[in-house]
């Protein structure tokens, strides 16, 4: 058994930013990092486009940023939050800097600044088309050199601790439910570990992987989320997944998609249909820089018009030069499979990308259970409303993994550690004989989450996917409870209650506002609510 002042799950850019932020705060307090993966196995290694920020008050301002976001959020952002992100941005991406995360620049030494769709003015910093790959190197380098920072790999959280694993009965009505620390599944060991915490930051990252596509890498199976509503907390907002119009079709790949950022759109790339022609304009007067639900709907609507399984993104009148200097990671992975973008178009689909949703928190990343704070993706905190404007998610994890830190510290020193914790019991379990009914599970729940609950929605398809998850779940659950435990069981596990609170979400939306769209409620009710479950 450990015990740490300071419990963080997950190396992204929000659990390694507050990690950093407690650990200088207090240079005598441990901070533990925990991940199931290698430490840099992150969405956030996978950013592309960049993090949009106000650094240039002359051609720029707050309220232009402020603004492009609720139009996004579509009546659903919390705008005092929207106010802090935008504003405390400038000086959070300061701090990432001092860290030691590049930007490109101008020769002038002024930053480039990039666009994407939703955003009225260029103010997106990056460093190439690898932005995540370039912070989380600069977040894992600064980790590495504070020294009360342990960071601990290949370790997978099952659930966080509370009066339940007392032996108290514990539900959503249940007043100050507490946050003790996690139990692990230690991959090296093969053990489950419990961790006792006196505060604990939820940072897991978003759950693409719920989809049968998606440009989120394999740890993307929402177990925050999970973990939180199986401890009563409460989550939000589930329904709006955001489908990035263009990854990369490739005939046979599934699962992790190669993204094709905004930014090439930013630059002036036109989205054609099958017989070449530029369609956006027919939607939306914003044309291929709408905001994001509305490019991946009219994607998804040219796709079905044609009876194709993608669109293609023209690039060919760009200049080699330019598309090489500003992308070159996708010119060459596109070079790879036969594309030369100077020559041909890029096949692109729409692909899950992003879970607007999640664990709800106040404005100081305050969950619902005591002692538990939550940011970055997992978090549900009112900045993205319905729908996320394109590059606000580094941002919205650099803020937040602030905010956290500052009120953590102010907490810290009054809370003890709960020493009656009982040890994991996992008596009468043994191996699951097969794999098979892992994997086949996984599967399903996928294409019932794509086909049932992707970027067009109506009733019948959502009781349908219900009634599936519904036996996904109890057959998964009878697994778990005889199994020994293995991070793919975990994983489908959460996946499933991910999956399941999303269609509950989207149940309960009689409407269409920002990403989700239901066609038995084709427009936006006037009751403006957040469903929280
Ligand atoms: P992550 O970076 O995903 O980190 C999650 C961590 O939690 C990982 O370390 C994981 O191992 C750990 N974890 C999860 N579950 C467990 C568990 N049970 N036990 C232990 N550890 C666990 N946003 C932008 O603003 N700009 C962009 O340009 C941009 N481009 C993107 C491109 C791609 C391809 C993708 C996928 C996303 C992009 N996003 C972008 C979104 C953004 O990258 C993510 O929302 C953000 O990085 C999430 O950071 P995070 O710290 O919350 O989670
Ligand atoms: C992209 O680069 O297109 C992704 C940006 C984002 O998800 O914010």
């Amino acid at each position: 058994m450990q015990q740490t002042d300071f419990l963080v799950i997950g190396s992204g850019i929000a659990g390694l930013s507050y990690a950093l932020k407690v650990a200088e705060t207090f240079p005598d307090k441990k901070v533990l990092v925990m991940t199931k993966a290698a430490a840099d196995e992150t969405n956030t290694k996978y950013a592309q486009g960049g993090i949009a920020v106000v650094n240039d008050l002359e051609n720029d301002s707050y309220e232009k940023h402020i603004d492009d976001t609720l139009i996004a959020g579509d009546g659903l952002c919390n705008e005092k939050v929207v106010e802090i992100v935008v504003k405390e941005g400038p000086e959070r991406v300061n701090d990432i800097i001092e860290w030691g995360a590049r930007f490109d620049k101008e020769k002038d030494g002024e930053y480039k600044r990039g666009r994407e769709g939703g955003h009225s003015e260029f103010r997106i910093l990056h460093h190439k088309d690898i932005t995540g790959w370039e912070m989380e190197r600069a977040l894992l380098d600064a980790v590495s050199k504070q020294e009360n920072i342990e960071m601990i790999k290949h370790c997978f959280v099952i659930d966080i601790i509370t009066q339940h694993h007392l032996g108290f009965l514990v539900t959503k009505a249940t007043p100050d439910v507490e946050c003790y620390g996690v139990y692990v599944l230690n991959h090296v060991t093969n053990q489950i570990e419990k961790i006792l915490s006196k505060i604990t930051l939820m940072a897991t990252g978003g759950n693409g992987q719920v989809y049968r596509t998606t440009t989120n890498p394999t740890i993307a199976t929402g177990d925050g989320v999970a973990m939180v509503y199986r401890a009563k907390g409460r989550i939000e907002n589930m329904e709006f997944i955001q489908f990035h119009p263009t990854a990369l079709y490739e005939p046979g790949v599934r699962g992790h998609a190669f993204l094709i950022t905004e930014a090439v759109r930013g630059d002036g790339g036109i989205l054609r249909n099958s017989k070449g022609e530029a369609f956006m304009e027919k939607y939306d007067e914003r044309k291929d820089l709408a905001p994001r639900d509305i490019v991946a709907r009219a994607i998804d609507s040219e796709m079905k018009k044609t009876g194709t399984e993608h669109v293609y993104l023209d690039c060919r009148h760009f200049s080699k030069e330019k598309f090489v200097e500003h992308f070159p990671n996708i010119y060459q992975k596109c070079l790879s499979i036969g594309i030369d973008i100077t020559q041909q178009m890029i096949p692109v689909s729409p692909a899950a990308h992003y879970s607007c949703g999640g664990i709800k928190t106040d404005e100081w990343g305050r969950s619902s259970i005591n002692n538990l704070y939550a940011c970055g993706e997992c978090a549900s905190t009112g900045l993205h409303g319905a729908n996320r404007l394109a590059s606000n998610s580094l941002l919205e994890g650099l803020v937040f993994a602030h905010r956290c830190s500052v009120d953590a510290a102010e907490k810290v020193n009054t809370i003890s550690f709960q020493n009656e914790i009982p040890d994991w019991n996992a008596e009468g379990t043994s191996q699951p004989r097969e794999m098979i009914l892992i994997t086949q599970s996984l599967k399903e729940l996928q294409l019932v989450m794509s086909d049932y609950v992707g970027i067009v929605r109506n009733d019948i398809r959502l009781q349908r996917a219900s009634r599936r998850l519904d036996l996904l779940w109890e057959e998964t659950e009878q697994l778990y409870q005889t199994s020994t435990l293995s991070p793919q069981l975990l994983e489908l596990r959460n996946m499933i209650t991910v999956g399941y609170l999303i269609v509950k979400g989207a149940s309960f939306r009689k409407e269409s506002r920002g990403l989700h769209f239901n066609t038995d409620y084709p427009s936006k009710s006037e009751m403006v609510q957040n469903i929280v479950l």
